[in-house]
């Protein structure tokens, strides 16, 4: 089911990502007019994310989103929509963003999120990533918000701060034409493992949820 891309280095699989996420774009372009792609808050992407800045892409054609945001304060340092705008969208002319509402609550927030994704689902293209318990975006193991068919959802009792946060929901998610991962570090290589071996414990993970995945990896990862 899943396509795994190994590279050398994190430097490697960042650009092998990043080219990646530009031939999906083209793809998508010369198929319609607009390009709907949403991306992944934490540390891993952000240099994926820079090399992707430096691409010659039609950027007035790409509308973005996240897959997920943390409840917090706008502006605040731990925002995903505050690293996203650093490593790219401040570096692009007048990108078309729909960043999640956060700070107005998880609940609230969901709901206002959910009309913009409904507008135009299913999404081209999620950028995700994963962390180290299997979780992608803010879709945890055994936590309800799985469970929630909207498509987009309010998370309480994250395990990963803060607490409360907004995520697309497993519909979005699987609706998706195209998802892709970058993953690093040996934190992550047991899970890594447990997806590749499709272990019984990974049969459940959130991150194994969600559909076929273009994953890009870096020998790190694989223990
Ligand atoms: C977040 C992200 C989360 C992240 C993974 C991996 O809010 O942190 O949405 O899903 O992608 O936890 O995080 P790292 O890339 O920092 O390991």
């Amino acid at each position: 089911m899943h396509n795994w891309h190994i590279s050398e280095d994190f430097e490697q699989a960042s650009k092998d990502a990043a080219d990646f996420i530009e031939q999906q774009i083209l793809s998508v372009l010369s198929q319609q007019a607009k390009c709907h792609i949403a991306l992944p808050g934490g540390n891993t992407p952000a240099r994926c994310l820079s090399l992707l800045a430096e691409k010659g892409l039609p950027w007035q054609q790409l509308v973005w989103y996240l897959g997920d945001e943390r409840c917090l304060p706008e502006g605040h340092a731990e925002r995903n929509d505050v690293m996203l705008k650093q490593q790219l969208w401040s570096r692009l002319e007048s990108p078309e963003v729909h960043v999640i509402p956060a700070e107005r609550g998880a609940e609230q927030a969901a709901q206002d999120y959910q009309r913009v994704i409904d507008a135009i689902a299913p999404l081209d293209i999620v950028f995700l990533g994963m962390g180290e318990d299997g979780h992608t975006a803010s879709l945890f193991p055994d936590n309800p918000a799985l469970s929630d068919t909207h498509s987009v959802v309010a998370v309480h009792n994250s395990p990963k701060p803060p607490p409360d946060r907004v995520s697309l929901g497993m519909t979005t998610l699987q609706n998706a034409r195209v998802r892709v991962i970058l993953a690093s570090g040996e934190g992550k290589a047991g899970m890594i493992s447990h997806i590749r071996n499709n272990t019984p414990e990974a049969v459940a993970l959130p991150v194994n949820s969600v559909g076929a995945i273009h994953w890009f990896i870096d020998k790190t990862c694989l223990g």
